[in-house]
């Protein structure tokens, strides 16, 4: 997955300033320690993976993060399908609300999220990073 983000722009429209570039399988491992975290791969009829999303509990609030399709299969409504699993594994740890945090200007992950129902927060977490949540 770490060959899915080409430089630090990617990077940053991926994770913000949370992880380095270049991005390591070490450094995604290490997320793992985080509490209530838990790190996802959707996969295609092959077993092949396609997309990646991770959850951070806190309380009944889940943080999304690090959001993301394989480069070459962008375009298809996949994000779509791979919210819809978010969501439902969210839901699944008993949270009741989503958080998410997305840069300004992302169109795909806004539109995304917003067919998803998320709503925008108006105050922006800081200048160009919008806040987005959704209720469950
Ligand atoms: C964001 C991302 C996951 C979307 O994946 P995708 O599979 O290409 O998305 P989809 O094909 O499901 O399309 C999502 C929507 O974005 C729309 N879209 C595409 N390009 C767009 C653009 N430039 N501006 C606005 N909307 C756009 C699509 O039309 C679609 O909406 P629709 O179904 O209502 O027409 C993918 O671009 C990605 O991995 N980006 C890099 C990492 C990233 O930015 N992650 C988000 C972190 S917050």
């Amino acid at each position: 997955m770490t060959g899915w983000i080409p430089d630090a722009d990617a990077l940053n429209l991926f994770t913000g300033p949370r992880l380095q570039w270049p991005l390591t399988a070490e450094q995604l491992i290490d997320m793992e320690l985080l509490d209530g975290f838990s790190a996802w791969i959707a996969v295609d009829e092959e077993l092949t993976a396609v997309g990646h999303f991770d959850l951070t509990l806190d309380h009944r609030t889940a943080r999304l993060g690090r959001v993301i399709i394989d480069p070459e299969k962008r375009g298809r409504g996949l994000a779509h399908a791979l919210i819809h699993l978010a969501i439902a594994r969210a839901r699944e740890l008993d949270a009741d609300e989503i958080q998410l945090n997305v840069i300004a200007g992302n169109g795909p992950a806004s539109r995304t999220y917003e067919r998803a129902g998320f709503t925008r927060h108006p105050t922006p977490l800081r200048p160009g990073v919008e806040r987005m949540f959704l209720a469950l």
